[in-house]
């Protein structure tokens, strides 16, 4: 994504429109950042440094949720909770196939199974039927049903109430792959309190992101957040070299952690901005499209937006906004059950037509909160012209 981060505004002039303008978020934070980062190589605590204690306590503070345990990447994030709660081979761990290949990648990883569940249409996110279907699916497979990871895609937070019910039934952990969605709210809580484990990313380009590769883990449970500390430094038991079980080198680095501090004083603000740029494309595109609604008791933090079309009008319009210097993303051209990588594991019962169709009609529009009025107007009437012609 980094082509589209430049910071060119001209919203009015056929000048080209970045897809996430970073660099906009940069001059706003100005000295701040540069001095946070000042700080840290004049202390040269760079691994675990204060900021890293100062930034998770925050983050607490931000979602509500009891520990926070910062980390290198949202893919660690995920890794850890799964090292944490003893996945491993024999054991089934339900994901939906419409997502960033990391949600499945860390259960195969571990050497567990992901089986694959279907998604809702509107909210692009995992279909409770379909999971109650896979359940079945991994069990006549001979596989222990362990896990589900619902994601909120796009900056939309899962049906977490249908997920936890259905995982109450069938004895499922629940974790919450938020690297889009962190910044969300759900029947007004918080992304990072809605499952018992969550995993988000700070990737640059993600709602809250940094300057490199980050990501965290949000828990209540005070034993888990214990082991996931230790996961996170090779296993440490009581002291650094009583290794008490297999980790990684799972440390979010301390200029990272100062970098988000500064970030995250602005990120209600930011979240604020988004909603208003998606309401605006809504409102613009709603007869000439399926626009992403967002279902009543849901704030989504926008990672996306993200338009459905009918099939076979993707390329027509990429290319004609492409012209006008308006960067068009898909997301995802291929679900993870048709990827090489992981067309063998299993799918729930009756395939998965839903992540099939939206791979076919999904396009993603500019999204970031720096997009001005003028900005969005000429996106949404390139967008109409091109839909009407
Ligand atoms: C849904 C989802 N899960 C997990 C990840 C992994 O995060 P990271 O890139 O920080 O490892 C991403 C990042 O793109 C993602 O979009």
């Amino acid at each position: 994504m980094n082509k589209h981060t430049s910071t060119a505004s001209a919203a009015t002039s056929s000048a080209p429109l970045p897809f996430i303008d970073i660099a906009a978020q940069r001059q706003r934070l100005g000295a701040a950042v540069d001095d946070a980062v000042a700080r840290v190589l004049a202390h040269c605590q760079f691994v675990m440094g204060p900021e890293v204690r100062d930034f998770e306590s925050a983050l607490a503070s931000f979602c509500g949720a009891r520990h926070v345990i910062s980390c290198a990447s949202g893919t660690d994030a995920l890794v850890m909770v799964l090292m944490a709660k003893g996945i491993g081979p024999g054991d089934a761990v339900f994901c939906p196939a419409f997502t960033f290949c990391a949600t499945a990648e860390v259960v195969a990883l571990l050497r567990a199974t992901p089986v694959f569940v279907d998604v809702d249409a509107a909210t692009f996110n995992i279909d409770p039927h379909s999971l109650a279907r896979g359940i079945d699916t991994a069990k006549k497979a001979g596989l222990r049903p362990k896990a589900v990871i619902p994601v909120d895609l796009f900056g939309l937070p899962a049906d977490h109430d249908a997920v936890a019910a259905i995982a109450k039934a069938e004895g499922l952990f629940v974790l919450d792959d938020a690297a889009q969605g962190f910044g969300g709210t759900y029947q007004s809580r918080r992304v990072g309190t809605l499952a018992p484990a969550t995993a988000t990313s700070f990737f640059p380009a993600k709602p809250l992101g940094c300057y490199g590769d980050g990501g965290a883990v949000m828990t209540d449970d005070d034993a888990l957040a214990d082991v996931i500390r230790s996961v996170r430094v090779h296993g440490q038991g009581s002291d650094k070299y009583d290794n008490v079980r297999v980790g990684i080198t799972g440390r979010l680095d301390t200029v990272q952690a100062a970098i988000l501090i500064e970030k995250l004083k602005i990120f209600s603000d930011e979240i604020a901005a988004r909603n208003r740029v998606a309401a605006r494309y809504n409102d613009g595109l709603r007869d000439v499209a399926i626009v992403p609604e967002v279902p009543t008791g849901y704030q989504s933090v926008w990672a996306q937006y993200t338009l459905r079309l009918k099939p076979g009008r993707r390329d027509a319009l990429a290319a004609t906004l492409r012209e006008q210097g308006i960067p068009t993303a898909v997301y995802y051209p291929k679900p993870l059950h048709r990827l090489e990588a992981y067309r063998d594991f299993p799918v729930a019962a009756n395939g998965l037509p839903v992540c099939d169709q939206l791979a076919e009609e999904v396009i993603s529009l500019p999204m970031h909160p720096y997009l001005d009025a003028a900005a969005q107007d000429r996106v949404v009437s390139a967008v109409r012209a091109a839909l009407r012609a």
